[in-house]
């Protein structure tokens, strides 16, 4: 059994902090500061469907955007992140923002407007845990550090993120570990003293098909990277499976919804053109809302496993936050300035066979002529809760099989040129790898860690403002060890 996770670590330094603060409790301030403007709103209560669509559309919108801002190469060639980790964490920042830096973050929660943002925000995380989904959140405070007591309530009422003094290096890890099951052990080496703040969020979630695939079906099929080349993947193959597919001409792509077990469902967007240039276009809502009924027809899907690891800082910068790593307004946190450091993430992808009931046949041999969705080329995915429509992963797949070499196209019956193949991949030599072990179902790791950089520049008299940059890359505050197991 395996799990896939998701862990965020936010980090706040202190500017300019040269003294070690002394180990005592966290300084609690009582400051009476307006955590956040929803006076003219009654909040409390229940949020109705509809409320919850329009927190999901925006938790889309900010991971639409981060994914465009997000570089795909051959040596990365895919990209998978939890938009839903990332809006807890800047909603939690937001929390202790002021000013414009505030009107910052909620713009780019794309929430400037939404009466009960952070309520309803975070009247989503318990009701995922009734799901597959699991999240938890931590904030760790370092002793000393003059908090403002708002901030930590709002904290955990609205993110159930518990505030824990800071106490070391293994007890954080021990979280990790925890939270993760195991999968992630030492993930800091070391906490640098400016470090004050960390907010860390964990995102599991483990689905089944709602129609598992035969994995004695699954075999070697060619997965075309573009007109050129192609790399030999595992595919997992069903005669009869039923889908929602439609064919959307303005997004020039087949869009199909597979439900899991449990009221998610992943969502793969498969262009006929550039993967990158449906983000501008994509709606998830809209989408989910012109699928057709569930129909029978053949399958192919990609037997993938696949880790992404990035830096955010410099998409983040792009997205309009880059004021967040130099002189925030976070006077809701604390008097004394702060910033944020670096915000690195790592995640893993992984789709397998196993869900909840075999599909209707599991023969390949097929029936009549039936549809065909193939998921032979670059592709758009989303796990979508169904209620909100809220990604709670998305990505993209340019390359199943980053460390096999290309090959030139095989494509012996002529498929065409560029288009996307609606012939099911030829097996290449009929060569069937036996995967040692069985994995099941989709499996989702991301790790985000927003590894804090030192906030007082080393001795050397650089300034504030160029700490964040290339040089100080091998500076981070938190070295993480390896986060995403191999
Ligand atoms: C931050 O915002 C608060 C509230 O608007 C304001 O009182 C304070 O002066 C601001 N701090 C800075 C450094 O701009
Ligand atoms: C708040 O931000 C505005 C600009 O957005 C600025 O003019 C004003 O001085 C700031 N207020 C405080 C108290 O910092
Ligand atoms: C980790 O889990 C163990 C066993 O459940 C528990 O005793 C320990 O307190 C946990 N540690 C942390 C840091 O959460
Ligand atoms: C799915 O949602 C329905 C209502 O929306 C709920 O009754 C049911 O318990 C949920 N199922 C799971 C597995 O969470
Ligand atoms: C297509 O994708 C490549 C990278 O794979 C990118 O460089 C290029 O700009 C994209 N073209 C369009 C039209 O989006
Ligand atoms: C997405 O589509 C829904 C329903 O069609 C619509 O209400 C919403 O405004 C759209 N969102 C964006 C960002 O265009
Ligand atoms: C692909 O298209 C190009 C130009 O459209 C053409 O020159 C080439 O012969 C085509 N290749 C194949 C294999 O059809």
């Amino acid at each position: 059994m395996k799990l896939r996770l998701l862990l965020l670590l936010l980090c706040v330094c202190r500017l300019g902090l040269t003294e070690e603060p002394s180990p005592a409790a966290p300084h609690v301030s009582g400051t009476a500061d307006k955590g956040e403007d929803d006076s003219d709103h009654d909040c409390r209560g229940t949020f109705s469907p509809e409320q919850h669509r329009v927190i999901g559309g925006a938790v889309e919108q900010l991971g639409l955007r981060l994914l465009e801002n997000l570089p795909i190469s051959p040596q990365q060639p895919n990209v998978i992140l939890s938009p839903l980790s990332l809006a807890l964490a800047l909603a939690q920042l937001t929390l202790g923002a002021r000013n414009e830096t505030e009107n910052l973050l909620l713009q780019s929660l794309h929430a400037l407007r939404l009466p009960c943002f952070h309520h309803i925000l975070g009247s989503l995380v318990p009701y995922f845990s009734h799901s597959s989904v699991e999240v938890a959140a931590r904030m760790y405070l370092k002793p000393g550090f003059d908090v403002k007591i708002s901030f930590v309530e709002d904290s955990l009422s609205r993110y159930k993120s518990q505030p824990v003094p800071l106490v070391s290096v293994e007890e954080v890890n021990q979280w990790v570990e925890n939270v993760t099951n195991g999968h992630i052990a030492n993930f800091l080496e070391s906490i640098p003293h400016d470090v004050v703040l960390m907010l860390m969020n964990a995102v599991h979630f483990k689905g089944e098909w709602q129609t598992r695939f035969d994995p004695s079906v699954t075999s070697k099929g060619v997965f075309y990277l573009d007109n050129q080349n192609s790399v030999p993947v595992d595919m997992m193959k069903s005669a009869q499976y039923p889908l929602h597919l439609l064919d959307d001409p303005e997004l020039e792509a087949q869009v199909a919804s597979f439900p899991f077990k449990g009221n998610t469902s992943f969502l793969v967007v498969l262009p006929r053109g550039n993967v990158s240039s449906l983000l501008p276009k994509l709606n998830i809502s809209d989408l989910y809302r012109r699928l057709p009924q569930e129909k029978t027809m053949q399958v192919n899907l990609p037997k993938v496993k696949l880790q992404y690891r990035q830096e955010l800082q410099e998409a983040l910068t792009s997205m309009g936050l880059g004021s967040l790593f130099s002189a925030p307004n976070l006077s809701g946190i604390s008097d004394f300035p702060l910033k944020v450091t670096g915000v690195r993430h790592a995640s893993t992808v992984e789709l397998s066979e196993e869900g909840v009931e075999a599909s209707a046949t599991t023969a390949v041999t097929s029936m009549r002529s039936v549809s065909l969705f193939s998921v032979n080329s670059p592709f758009l995915f989303a796990l979508v809760d169904d209620a909100s429509l809220a990604p709670l992963f998305m990505g993209i797949v340019t390359n199943p099989a980053p460390d096999h070499d290309p090959m030139l196209r095989d494509d012996p019956h002529g498929n065409g040129n560029g288009t996307m193949s609606d012939q099911p991949t030829t097996d290449s030599a009929g060569k069937r790898d036996t995967v040692g072990d069985h994995s099941d179902g989709l499996h989702m790791e991301e790790v985000e860690d927003n590894s804090w950089q030192p906030c007082s520049a080393p001795s050397g008299g650089k300034h504030g403002n160029e700490l964040q940059k290339k040089t100080q890359e091998d500076e981070t505050c938190l070295k993480t060890e390896d986060p995403v197991p191999a």
